[in-house]
């Protein structure tokens, strides 16, 4: 019998997060997104419509980074996270949810558009989630420019950029003063000058380019 993928995103994920109410903004979430793949790969040009046309759909980390994301703050008992850019909020969500798990916690989190700001809004909301989340309206160097205490991850994914400096460079750079020590910094979008960075023994980082198996922890 022929298998039918009904969504090529959530395929394959855990589900780790246990909560129907979450569940379903995330599928909505990827299910958007896989609908606007289809129809850009669909339309005649082969061009995706324009972002402002886009409606809620964002471009989401995937969702095995977000349940990666989820695992290392319930590991590390996160309180506070950062997370460049919102887009319609599923970071947040995976963060949020692991700080709800914690006990308590913030995730601050930042878009220049918003539009996405609106999107993610909602999606946190109907999530039950909106509570754990600071969202915040603008260029990061100023949103994230104040922090109200020491940060136990980030998570810096805008759009990626060849050229130097990168805006997850100078995001990092920014917050560098308030990652408390041990804390996790993740990069989805290797900019170059940002890998030279973390990687440089002198930055006071320890850098690993992730790709490997199967991560648990104990709940
Ligand atoms: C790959 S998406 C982020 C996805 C997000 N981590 C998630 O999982 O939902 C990239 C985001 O970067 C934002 N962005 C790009 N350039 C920006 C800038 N100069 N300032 C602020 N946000 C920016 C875009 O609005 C977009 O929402």
């Amino acid at each position: 019998m022929a298998r039918r993928l009904i969504n090529h995103i959530l395929a394959g994920t855990s589900h780790i997060l246990r909560d129907p109410r979450i569940e379903l903004v995330l599928e909505r979430i990827y299910s958007d997104a896989q609908r606007a793949a289809d129809d850009a790969r669909a339309a005649p040009s082969g061009l995706p419509r324009a972002a402002d046309e886009l409606g809620d759909f964002g471009y989401s980390l995937r969702p095995g980074q977000g349940e990666f994301l989820y695992l290392m703050c319930r590991s590390i008992g996160a309180r506070r996270v950062v997370d460049f850019s919102t887009s319609a909020g599923a970071t947040a969500i995976y963060c949020a949810a692991a700080l709800r798990d914690n006990g308590a916690g913030t995730v601050i989190s930042s878009d220049h558009r918003k539009d996405r700001r609106s999107a993610a809004r909602h999606n946190l909301t109907e999530a039950g989630l909106i509570d754990y989340v600071d969202l915040r309206l603008g260029n990061p160097l100023d949103t994230l420019r104040s922090l109200p205490g020491p940060v136990d991850l980030a998570y810096l994914d805008g759009w990626p950029e060849l050229g130097a400096p990168s805006l997850a460079l100078s995001v990092l750079e920014l917050i560098r003063p308030g990652l408390r020590p041990g804390a996790l910094v993740l990069n989805d979008s290797h900019e170059p000058d940002y890998l030279d960075h973390v990687r440089d023994p002198t930055s006071g980082f320890r850098t690993s380019v992730l790709d490997f198996g199967v991560l648990s922890v104990v709940a």
